[in-house]
């Protein structure tokens, strides 16, 4: 070989090396998770399937290869579609919001701090949960089911916000698997049946949003009726307490409401039989008792003006009634 012949073949060797560097022969396998990443490429055919992370392409010349990423080099100019996951060479070919070319796998990933855009045409920015959003995944990635709505991270319909995580909610005696899908009714538990509830000695406010305390004794503090219903009948929630309803009234023994039955109104026991009087003093005298069912007078009380006063009071304030009128007679 001539001189001139070596000359040209290094010429040759570096013209071929500068194409092989340009990349005409620097072919990287196209990465995959599954066969429909590889086939929703546009530029492979539809029978591509992803073996061991890579995207093999069958042809009809030479069997299974390493799928071409030479013409799925999609670069954004020539081909529409994601951004994020494509194949690239170089960084020019990442050319949008956080986008870089990860040259450890030949394909555009979104920078530190960057996390895909819901549609994957960019990235947008890692955010906390409190910060304003721009897109769902910014919310998504933070905490499983929720979603960016109105610049804000929020819990996707039917899901709300406790302890940095979004729940599903679950309805009152509706089965639950964590106290904290019930939480969204304050003060409920997921209890042993697996179904949300109110804990022991709570009971459910009327518009279903808490769990309120039941009254343990009468007078106890309340907001709603239901509070002492559920443990006095014929209760009611009163100036913020639980009283027995109106004409009705508490007895201590019996721990119970009782109607107010008067002097000679039906009765079916001696609780019913009430006279107002007789709950002035502490404990109350029972003046009235039932007798064949009908409230009459007790032992030593009779029945003056539609009243049972003591004899003992009535003799008493007879007798003075007496010594007065002699008193009178005497002195006059
Ligand atoms: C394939 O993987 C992609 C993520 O790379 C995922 O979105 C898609 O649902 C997967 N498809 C199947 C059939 O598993
Ligand atoms: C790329 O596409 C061109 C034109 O469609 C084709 O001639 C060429 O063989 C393709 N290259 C590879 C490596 O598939
Ligand atoms: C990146 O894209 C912008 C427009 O979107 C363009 O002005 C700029 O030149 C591009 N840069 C590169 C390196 O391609
Ligand atoms: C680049 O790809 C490798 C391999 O898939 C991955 O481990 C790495 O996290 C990627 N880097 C970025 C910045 O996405
Ligand atoms: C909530 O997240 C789970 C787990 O990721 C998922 O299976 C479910 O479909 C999501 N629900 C909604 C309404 O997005
Ligand atoms: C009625 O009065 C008498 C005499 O004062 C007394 O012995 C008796 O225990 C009283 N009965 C009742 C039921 O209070």
């Amino acid at each position: 070989m001539s001189l001139t012949g070596v000359k040209i073949c290094v010429i040759l060797g570096i013209i071929t090396a500068i194409g092989l560097a340009n990349g005409y022969k620097i072919d990287p396998p196209i990465p995959c998770l599954n066969t429909s990443d590889c086939r929703s490429l546009p530029a492979l055919k539809s029978d591509a399937f992803c073996t061991e992370g890579i995207c093999m392409c069958p042809r009809v010349e030479s069997g299974i290869e390493i799928c071409s990423s030479i013409n799925a080099s999609l670069h954004e100019t020539k081909i529409s579609g994601p951004l994020v996951f494509r194949v690239c060479k170089h960084q020019k070919d990442c050319n949008f919001t956080g986008g870089i070319c990860n040259t450890t796998n030949w394909q555009c990933n979104c920078m530190k701090n960057y996390v895909p855009s819901s549609n994957n045409h960019h990235c947008v920015e890692k955010i906390n949960f409190e910060d304003p959003c721009i897109d769902h995944n910014q919310c998504a990635i933070l905490v499983t089911n929720s979603t960016c709505s109105n610049n804000r991270c929020i819990c996707e319909s039917g899901y709300h916000h406790t302890d940095n995580s979004c729940w599903k909610m679950a309805k009152y005696n509706e089965p639950c698997t964590k106290s904290q899908e019930c939480s969204h009714i304050e003060n409920s538990i997921c209890t042993e049946n697996m179904i949300c509830g109110c804990a022991a000695e709570t009971v459910l406010s009327t518009n279903g949003a808490k769990c309120l305390a039941v009254a343990k004794k009468i007078q106890d503090e309340c907001t709603e009726s239901i509070q002492c219903t559920t443990t006095f009948e014929f209760s009611a929630c009163v100036d913020k307490m639980c009283q027995c309803e109106e004409n009705f009234h508490y007895e201590y023994e019996l721990t119970r409401c009782f109607p107010n039955r008067e002097v000679g109104d039906e009765c079916a026991n001696n609780y019913e039989c009430y006279q107002i009087e007789d709950y002035k003093s502490d404990p109350p005298i029972k003046s009235v008792m039932c007798n064949s069912n009908k409230c009459t007078c007790a032992n030593n009380y009779t029945l003056i003006e539609h009243k049972c006063v003591n004899d003992g009071l009535k003799l008493f304030s007879s007798l003075s009634l007496v010594s007065l009128m002699v008193a009178m007679y005497c002195f006059s």
